[in-house]
């Protein structure tokens, strides 16, 4: 099922989007070489918790951290550890909060200091994938399918691979709802989008080919072959004439 959420709901969203967008500034302007992933982890838990908001995802299905942090060819899902971030090194930090009920999500990922042309490419062509491409078809009456074209194109003919395997989700309630957004897809296929219905989209891109490996903590997903991958992800609200941006960085 499908939910729209009500005016009062929508307030409360966009709460819960104003609280994780702060804490996703806070956390992006701590990453440099040196910093480990557990610092992030402890500051996300601190900053969360100041706001007055819980964590999404501490206790999700088990997952006992409020961070992923994904570095290099990790796709998504990792939990942070003590590593310590180099210099050239890209980190996915996902992240999600709830409040007043309501759940957003959101992912950034960043260079760590001085990062190949390459890894620039990679990011720029993901954050474009949703920036600009997906947040194109953000009206009522287009589909799940044409978000998911939309990135696959673009992300295709930058001689880039969409991952298939790891999918945006509906969000409010829960962390995830119905419907599933897959990042390729045919364009008029799938659920429409309505007002009030709110979204995360996250393109998952890989410089390589687009399969993953699902690792044995029950968590890991990296890139077959070892190649990088990037990862951005906002929540949205589909409004009457478009969409509201809920995570605003
Ligand atoms: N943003 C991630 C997703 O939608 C959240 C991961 S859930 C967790 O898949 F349990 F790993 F935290
Ligand atoms: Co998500």
């Amino acid at each position: 099922m499908i939910t729209r959420l009500s005016a009062d709901e929508q307030v409360a969203l966009r709460a819960s989007g104003a609280i994780l967008g702060r804490v996703m500034n806070e956390l992006v302007a701590l990453v440099r070489p040196g910093i480990r992933l557990l610092d992030l982890e402890i500051a996300a838990d601190r900053l969360i918790t100041e706001a007055g908001a819980v964590s999404a995802f501490k206790g999700y299905k088990g997952y006992v951290n409020v961070l992923c942090t994904s570095v290099n060819e990790e796709v998504v899902h990792c939990p942070p550890s003590a590593r310590l971030l180099q210099d050239g090194d890209i980190i996915s930090i996902d992240n999600g909060v709830v409040y007043q009920g309501m759940y957003s999500d959101c992912a950034v990922t960043v260079p760590v200091g001085t990062i190949s042309t390459a890894a620039q490419r990679l990011l720029q062509v993901t954050r474009d994938a949703l920036y600009v491409e997906a947040i194109k078809m953000l009206k009522p009456g287009n589909t799940i399918g044409d978000i998911g074209q939309a990135v696959q194109r673009f992300v295709e003919r930058a001689g880039l691979s969409v991952v298939r395997s790891l999918v945006g989700h509906g969000i409010g309630h829960h962390l995830h709802e119905e419907p599933s957004i897959p990042n390729y897809g045919t364009a008029g296929r799938g659920a429409k989008l309505v007002p009030g219905m709110a979204i995360a989209i996250e393109p998952m891109v890989n410089i390589g080919g687009a399969e993953v490996e699902f690792m044995d903590d029950g968590w890991r997903v990296v890139t077959a072959d070892g190649s990088l991958s990037a990862h951005f992800e906002h929540t949205f609200l589909i409004t009457n004439d478009g969409y509201e941006l809920i995570t605003k960085l």
